[in-house]
């Protein structure tokens, strides 16, 4: 079993100590935020995580927790960077903390250095040219890009698709690979750069994905055609598969928007307009304020009107809040002149001026519209009497095409889903009565 050092203690880094703890190696986890490490120490789990905490709680004798790097590395004969690569204002990776890492190495490490943070192609180039620079040529530099869901990282770690490895020098990549011994897994050996390119071109597939469903959707309503039937049978040509063919309001999180605008700038900046890519990208913006036109044909202009969120997430079985378009969907609301409340059972998000609440039926009370952001479970059973009579007007707009909208119109609410075909119940008795339109 061998000794591993972790940089950086978020969702990545986490599920990767626990996981290779679990493999039976030795894990310390380093971070520079004092109090993620004493809560870890205190056996608190700073992030929400399915499966996570149960982990490091069973695998605690193999795991470690520090602030200092030279404590963190003792032993150490592997390195892997898990630290943060937001986008900068230009939409490039800020890999400022990757090099900050690369710097803090001490001169007489020996481990090998293992890249799980997601780069720009090239990177792995740099890095080499780095620690060769500062005399630690002998240490060895391997990609091996993660590809974890948030919400069910832990089993992804476990039981991932694949495993990717890229190396400059075929022993270290052996010697990656032997640490992932216990998980049954495909793994693809790669040079770096590819290692690089497999990471972001999924990424970018994925999102592909979610943007031609959402554009079919937004094509569905218009000539009354339903978009789960269609991805339906479409995912079934196992040319293609199911996977990534919901229609909804728009996809975000820690990765998605960040990964693929860092490979939109890769491209660009090496000369070549991804222009499949830009589309993507712009799909998405348009597809997440698409929502605003659905409030207002039910209920009117939106100023003065108690819009509640339901969700605020970027998916569900997550807390985390990064480039969730909820963000986009409040701030748009807010924008219109309306009260935005909501409700999330984990995310407990600061946003100005809107007002959190701790059920979704205190959230939809007397709101003239429930926006479905997040497709929690707990809001299957979102069409209740209790919440219809809560509500100043019944109308649920389902983000996610979480409800069956006969099911909801039966109940009494008006229905808006994405993607599916209208029905003239959908018409409150209010909507006569629309204010009229006043300029801005
Ligand atoms: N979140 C995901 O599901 C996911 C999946 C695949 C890949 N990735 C990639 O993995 C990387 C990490 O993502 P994340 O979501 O875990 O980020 P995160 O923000 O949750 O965690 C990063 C951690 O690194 C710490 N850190 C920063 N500088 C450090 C340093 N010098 N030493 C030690 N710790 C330091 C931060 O304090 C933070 O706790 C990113 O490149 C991301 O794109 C994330």
């Amino acid at each position: 079993m061998a000794r591993l050092t972790i940089f950086g203690a978020g969702y990545v880094g986490l599920v990767t100590g626990a996981c290779f703890a679990e493999l039976g190696h030795d894990v310390s986890v380093r971070d520079i935020v004092q109090e993620k490490i004493d809560a870890l120490r205190r056996g608190e789990v700073p992030i929400f995580e399915s499966g996570l905490d149960e982990l490091l709680t069973k695998n605690a004798e193999r795991l470690r927790f520090t602030t200092d790097v030279r404590d963190a590395l003792e032993g150490a004969e592997f390195v892997f960077i898990c630290v943060d690569t937001p986008p900068l204002y230009s939409g490039d990776a800020d890999l400022s903390r990757v090099w900050t890492v690369i710097d803090e190495l001490p001169a007489e490490t020996s481990a090998t250095v293992v890249m799980k943070s997601t780069v720009p192609v090239g990177t792995g180039d740099k890095v080499r040219a780095a620690l060769d620079a500062r005399g630690l040529a002998s240490l060895g530099y391997v990609s091996n890009p993660e590809f974890t869901a948030e919400g069910t990282a832990v089993r992804d770690f476990l039981h991932p698709d694949r495993i990717v490895i890229g190396a400059f020098d075929d022993s270290d990549g052996n010697a990656v690979e032997a640490l992932h011994t216990g998980i049954d897994a495909p793994v693809v050996r790669a040079d770096v750069n590819s290692a690089e390119m497999i990471k972001l071109a999924a990424n970018a597939f994925l999102v592909t994905r979610i943007s031609f469903i959402n554009e079919i959707a937004n094509v569905c309503e218009l000539v009354g055609a339903d978009v789960l039937r269609v991805a339906e049978g479409v995912g079934l040509d196992h040319r293609l598969g199911p996977h990534f063919l919901r229609a909804g309001l728009g996809w975000g999180g820690s990765c998605f928007p960040k990964d693929s605008m860092a490979l939109k700038q890769l491209a660009a900046n090496s000369g070549y307009h991804f222009q499949l890519l830009n589309a993507v990208i712009e799909v998405n913006e348009l597809q997440k304020r698409r929502v605003i036109q659905k409030l207002e044909k039910h209920i009117g202009k939106l100023r003065g009107k108690t819009i509640a969120l339901l969700g605020l997430a970027f998916k569900p079985h997550t807390d985390d809040m990064r480039d969730a378009p909820s963000l986009v969907l409040a701030s748009r609301l807010l924008a219109e002149g309306a009260e935005v409340r909501a409700w999330d059972p984990v995310a407990e998000p600061e946003l100005q001026g809107v007002t959190l609440f701790d059920t979704p039926l205190e959230a939809v009370t007397g709101a003239d519209a429930a926006v479905i952001v997040t497709e929690w479970p707990q809001l299957t059973q979102l069409a209740s009497e209790d919440v219809r009579s809560a509500m100043r007007h019944p109308l649920i707009v389902d983000g996610r095409n979480l409800l069956d909208p006969a099911a909801v119109r039966a109940a009494g609410f008006a229905y808006e889903g994405i993607g599916r075909a209208v029905s003239p119940l959908d018409v409150l008795p209010e909507t006569a009565e629309r204010e009229p339109e006043l300029g801005r």
